[in-house]
């Protein structure tokens, strides 16, 4: 595996891998099986095996943990090692923003539910350095979390809407045991944070159970959601919905999926997850684009 840390180096080691097929996974690191996972599909997939590593200010508010994210170089390199990874790319914040962008880049759809609503800017700063890592990477098939499903539905606008020649490979979210989603930021949940934590993929089983036994309306399914995540976390509920994937609407359309998504903020982390199902109550896992 080959570490490199500038455009430059990534540029010459490019050159030197023509004519292979590129799989791309983007991280912000501290990884997990959630990131390895991708990693392993991309290694089945491709040729070359791309990751890369990069905090990115730009999705993070003013308010929010950019300086406490989670952080481990050595560790993060021993773990893509493991995996397959080709190509470690490991910019920092001057490698990828050398001076002030003279241009913006800003979601019109989706831009008023889930995440994007109580983070407004996350999304704009992610498509922004997707942007760039796409044209630095140039990746033939990019691999996505539907644990983010929000982000991919996102990405995959990005893709279509400016003829990014990529394909994107959303997979399955990566769960512990006990069905909580794997994520950097559970390191920050508290001992008795981390055993209720359990109960947010338990709400997601109950508002599919609550839709599959089908008397239910969409409103009484996040209503009964909200009151057994009241009962079984301390967490504050951020939001509880019921939407159509992957436009993210209130009306669920005749071809389109469900999501449930829930966010919880603990007293030092905020945890995100969902559950994709069809009509008839089926989990969709994966997605490719
Ligand atoms: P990060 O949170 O590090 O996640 C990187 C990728 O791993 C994303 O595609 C995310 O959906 C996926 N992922 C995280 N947890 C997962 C889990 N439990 N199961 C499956 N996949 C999981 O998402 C970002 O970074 C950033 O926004 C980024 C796309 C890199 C842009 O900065």
């Amino acid at each position: 595996m080959k570490v490199v840390r500038t455009i430059e180096e990534f540029n010459q080691l490019k050159v030197q891998h023509q004519n292979k097929s590129i799989g791309f996974v983007p991280t912000m690191g501290y990884l997990h099986e959630g990131h390895t996972s991708l990693m392993q599909i991309a290694r089945k997939e491709q040729d070359l095996v791309v990751v890369s590593i990069f905090v990115n200010p730009l999705q993070f508010g003013p308010d929010e943990d950019y300086d406490e994210y989670p952080r481990d170089e050595l560790r993060d390199e021993q773990i893509a090692q493991k995996n397959g990874v080709d190509i470690l790319f490991l910019p920092d914040v001057a490698e990828i923003y050398p001076k002030k962008l003279n241009v913006s880049m800003s979601i019109k759809r989706r831009a008023d539910v889930l995440c994007a609503k109580n983070r407004p800017g996350h999304f704009n700063g992610v498509i922004t350095v997707l942007t760039k890592l796409f044209n630095i990477v140039q990746p033939d098939v990019a691999y996505f979390g539907l644990k983010d499903a929000q982000q991919v539905a996102v990405v995959a606008s990005l893709i279509e809407d400016l003829n990014f020649p990529i394909k994107l490979h959303a997979a399955p979210t990566i769960r512990e045991d006990d069905g909580l989603a794997k994520s950097s930021r559970n390191v920050y949940l508290s001992a008795s944070e981390r055993k209720e934590a359990k109960n947010i993929y338990q709400a997601l089983l109950y508002g599919r159970h609550l839709f599959v036994s089908g008397d239910q309306s969409m409103g009484k399914i996040t209503s009964e959601v909200i009151s057994f995540l009241k009962v079984h976390t301390t967490g504050k509920i951020d939001y509880v919905d019921l939407l159509s994937y992957p436009d993210l609407k209130a009306h669920i359309g005749e071809t389109e999926h469900l999501i449930l998504a829930v966010a919880i903020q603990y007293e030092q982390a905020r945890l995100i997850d969902n559950i994709i199902f069809n009509k008839h109550g089926e989990v969709i896992e994966t997605i490719t684009y």
